[in-house]
């Protein structure tokens, strides 16, 4: 299949790029590295042993997008890029809302003029605000509560309106749990620019000494041991649930909205200790106050995804953590160390 990755250069592009590459697809990269490395396509580009086309140019760029689409004639787009910062979406709302919603209309109505139906978007689990049950199904209400998680759930409209004015259109909303980890060579993983606003990276450069301790927001929820709880994903699992849903997608038409977690929740104080064992090295930790807008807990129900796309989770969160360590240890600088 010919696939058009937008945001492919970022941290779950680039993962889903090898798996599209192994199993043959024909692709072209849109990314304006706003948030990303040309050195991390290199890196996939040995890995693979493949090449593929690329793109530099900026989804609010209407007429570049329109050129690049028509002269690639993709059968499928994968939708990766986006802005994804909850606090700075506080700040900046208007920014978040033309990156996020005006990017993906220009990007559907590219899509209309070289005639290319199938979309796979990705979504968050955001969209759901304060859980009212747990865990997660699809059809939990969408009540986000920050502007970055609006602009999810207002994109996931316009592609449903989409959908449905468009004949055989076909698209697929993956509303992603908390993904983290790093390809098996350690190669290509997150590289977050200053302080890393997500537990994970925040917790690796702990570990390698590049920050003095990690500060646990908040130890008296109710939840196991007082920390919040997060349904954690593999990357690698997640690039491999969105090959499947481009196949699902080519498979049908309409709009589904797919949960991608693993349905297992695990606190911050767990996923320090796992760490702990993946590294070899204590980490220190200090106890502050909540973060304001966290909820306690967070976790996927996965019957959806198990029963449309065929897709399950792999790894588990020792899994996560020794592979997120082989790349912070091997890159202590990211990609900028190259
Ligand atoms: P990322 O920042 O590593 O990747 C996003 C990519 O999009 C980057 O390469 C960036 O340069 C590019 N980009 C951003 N704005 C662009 C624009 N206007 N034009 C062209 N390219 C642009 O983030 P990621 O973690 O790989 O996330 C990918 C997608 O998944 C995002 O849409 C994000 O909102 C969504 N998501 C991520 C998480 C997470 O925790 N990582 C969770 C849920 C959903
Ligand atoms: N946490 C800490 N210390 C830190 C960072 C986080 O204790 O330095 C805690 C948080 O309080 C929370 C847990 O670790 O309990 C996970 O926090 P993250 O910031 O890693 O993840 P969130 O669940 O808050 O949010 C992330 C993304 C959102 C996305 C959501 C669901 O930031 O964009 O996952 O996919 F929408």
């Amino acid at each position: 299949m010919k696939v058009f990755v937008t945001g492919g250069a970022g941290y779950i592009g680039t993962h889903t790029l090898l798996q599209l590459l192994a199993a043959g697809h024909e692709l072209c990269v849109f990314d304006n590295f706003s948030n990303a490395s040309p050195v991390a396509l290199t890196r996939v580009r040995q890995l693979s042993n493949r090449d593929f086309d690329l793109v530099e140019g900026d989804i609010r760029d209407a007429a570049t997008l329109r050129h690049a689409l028509a002269d690639f004639a993709p059968d499928a787009v994968i939708h990766f890029a986006g802005l994804k910062a909850v606090g700075e979406s506080n700040d900046k709302p208007l920014l978040y809302y033309e990156n996020n919603v005006t990017g993906s209309v220009n990007l559907l109505a590219a899509m209309d003029a070289a005639g290319c139906r199938r979309i796979v978007f990705s979504s968050s689990a955001t969209v759901y605000g304060e859980a009212q049950y747990l865990p997660f199904d699809e059809d939990h209400p969408i009540a986000p509560t920050n502007p970055y998680g609006r602009t999810k759930a207002m994109v996931e409209g316009v592609i449903a309106d989409w959908t449905k004015a468009t004949p055989n259109a076909s698209a697929v909303l993956l509303r992603y749990f908390n993904p983290v980890g790093a390809h098996e060579s350690g190669r290509i993983g997150e590289d977050p620019r200053g302080i890393p606003n997500n537990l994970m990276p925040y917790i690796a450069q702990v570990a390698a000494g590049r920050r003095e301790k990690l500060s646990i927001f908040g130890d008296d929820y109710p939840t196991r041991d007082g920390t919040g709880e997060r349904d954690y994903i593999h990357v690698v699992d997640l690039a491999a649930a969105h090959l499947a849903a481009l196949e699902y997608a080519a498979s049908k038409t309409g709009c589904e909205a797919i949960n991608v977690g693993t349905g297992q929740a695990t606190t911050v104080k767990e996923l320090v200790a796992a760490y702990e064992r993946a590294s070899g090295r204590s980490l220190p930790v200090e106890v502050i106050a909540r973060r304001s807008g966290d909820v306690a807990s967070s976790c996927a129900a996965t019957a959806k995804a198990a029963d449309l796309l065929r897709w399950r989770s792999e790894f588990g969160v020792d899994a996560m953590c020794e592979s997120s360590w082989r790349w912070q240890s091997g890159n202590p600088h990211g990609f900028a160390g190259d």
